[in-house]
């Protein structure tokens, strides 16, 4: 099922049982395809005309062979107006051509379209298009059996990136390597929080992990009760209540130089989370298998560091363990001491996201870092205020978090960036114990408390906390793939390591 790409000149062009696709500005009205002879073009003009085709960003012109070149099935793609030229634009148009033309072709030619400073632009193009080309075919169907739908289910094979200047290809399979790097690790999150539940226990998990070590990725499992000596007790203490053991996953991926800094990536892996004994309630649960994707994007982030040669030092850091309400579940009012010494006061066993990040970030501080990330589908709070599109970023550090905003923009995903306002901190006062999980106060902001809880962990290291409770997971398909899980966040953390 895997999609391989390769990059040619357009005089290498024969694609008579294919699709090919090109793009169209919108204010071009078909003029600048130099790929049609006078005659097809005369032809693809009159059909815009007449089916009101502007270019504008994914619109779509679908035409089938005749007697003309290039004889082929043909999809012609709006990316919008060429002063605005948007990298997103090439991007939806990417996903619209490959959705028309897996249905059709085996194979699909795209012309690299006329960008201003093209050459310059090579090689994010080639990007771009490979990534959109792979996330946009993505389906899981590894648990259908043989029905209709499997049946009927047509997947593209090639996808042929094509230049207008020769000159332009090597910059263009450099683009093109890229991009399978980040596109395969998007569609490697998506089949892990896709994946059933009770496949994807901690100890599955950690030792698929442990599968992706090379001679520059080493990988570290720690077992139960490795976990106990360490003092990890947050980790151990949501895991009471399953039956199955947890885990520690630390990889370390080191650069073939020297490197120039160190970034530490930390994700929450809670395999299930059925709340606890603050058990959740209707459709709360249905989805909760999405609750280790910021586990599975620092596995699927590590395994790519290589692939792209990545000059930075990068180290993975995933606490790994069900959240459920077994007799020995941990309950409310329960303490358990994290391993930098701080107790936690349990006062709701379903916000257990930031008890095991505690663990994981005092591990990760303890560590010779320059910045800490961490991504975690942490609170509920945040698909309320920003809703499925935008990832809520937190941050101690200024720089950290413009240069993580920019990589965002640069990867064409969306990052707001919510206050840590230190006036909130005192709600997560315990009587007890150093802090609570929860604020209990009216008016208490849930993403931002989580948030300030997970502060108290980092040691004052420069560090970025990324809330994907609303972005990890679609509930319906669209362009860029299928309902559930998304990969969000995996391009802009590989554009940030990159620079
Ligand atoms: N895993 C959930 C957060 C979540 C909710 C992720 C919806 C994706 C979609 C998390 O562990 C949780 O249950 N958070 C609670 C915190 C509350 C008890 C303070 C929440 O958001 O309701
Ligand atoms: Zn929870
Ligand atoms: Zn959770």
């Amino acid at each position: 099922m895997s999609l391989t790409f390769s990059c040619m000149q357009r005089s290498q062009f024969k694609g008579e049982k294919d699709t090919l696709a090109l793009f169209d500005w919108e204010d071009d009205k078909i003029n600048a395809i130099g790929w049609l002879d006078s005659k097809k073009e005369a032809l693809m003009k009159n059909m815009a005309q007449k089916e009101g085709f502007k270019g504008k960003p994914g619109e779509l012109l679908v035409h089938y062979p005749e007697n003309a070149q290039p004889s082929c099935r043909l999809v012609i793609v709006g990316i919008g107006k060429k002063k605005e030229a948007d990298l997103k634009h090439l991007r939806l148009a990417t996903a619209k051509a490959v959705r028309a033309a897996l249905k059709q072709s085996d194979t699909l030619w795209i012309g690299i379209p006329d960008w201003p400073e093209r050459a310059a632009h090579a090689e994010a193009l080639a990007q771009v298009i490979t990534e959109a080309a792979m996330l946009a075919q993505y389906k899981y169907l590894k648990h259908k059996t043989d029905t209709e739908e499997t049946k009927q289910d047509r997947t593209l094979k090639n996808v042929i990136l094509v230049a207008e200047k020769p000159g332009d290809l090597p910059r263009i399979e450099a683009g093109v390597k890229k991009g399978k790097a980040a596109g395969e690790a998007a569609n490697l999150v998506r089949d892990l929080v896709n994946e059933p539940p009770s496949m994807k226990r901690p100890l599955t998990l950690a030792k698929l992990a442990k599968t992706f070590a090379t001679r520059q990725l080493k990988v570290r499992v720690y077992n139960k009760s490795e976990l106990e000596r360490m003092g990890m007790h947050a980790l151990l203490g949501v895991n009471r209540g399953s039956d199955h053991e947890p885990a520690f996953v630390h990889l370390v991926y080191k650069p073939s130089g020297t490197p120039k800094k160190r970034i530490g990536l930390v994700g929450k892996g809670i395999t299930f989370d059925s709340g606890g004994l603050n058990i959740k309630v209707g459709t709360g649960m249905t989805t909760m298998k999405l609750d280790m994707a910021g586990g599975a994007t620092v596995f699927a982030v590590l395994k790519a560091c290589e692939k792209l040669n990545l000059a930075c030092e990068v180290q993975g850091f995933v606490p790994l363990t069900e959240n459920m309400p077994g007799g020995d579940a941990y309950k409310p009012g329960d303490v358990v001491k994290a391993l930098n010494g701080k107790t936690i006061e349990i006062l709701n066993t379903d916000a257990e996201g930031r008890v095991i990040l505690a663990d994981a970030l005092a591990f990760a501080a303890k560590q010779d870092l320059d910045a800490i990330i961490d991504l975690a589908t942490l609170t509920g709070a945040v698909l309320v205020a920003l809703g499925d599109q935008i990832t809520g970023l937190m941050s101690n550090n200024d720089r950290v978090a413009t240069d993580f905003e920019n990589a965002a923009k640069a990867a064409g995903e969306k990052v707001w960036r919510l206050p840590l306002d230190k006036d909130y901190k005192e709600r997560y006062k315990s009587k007890v114990a150093d802090i609570a999980n929860v604020s209990f106060q009216g008016g208490t902001p849930g993403t931002i408390g989580a948030g300030l809880f997970l502060q108290e962990f980092v040691d004052n290291k420069p560090w970025v906390h990324l809330d994907i409770a609303g972005t990890a997971w679609a509930d319906n398909d669209s362009t860029m793939g299928p309902s559930g899980g998304t990969g969000a966040m995996v391009r802009t953390l590989l554009e940030y390591l990159t620079n």
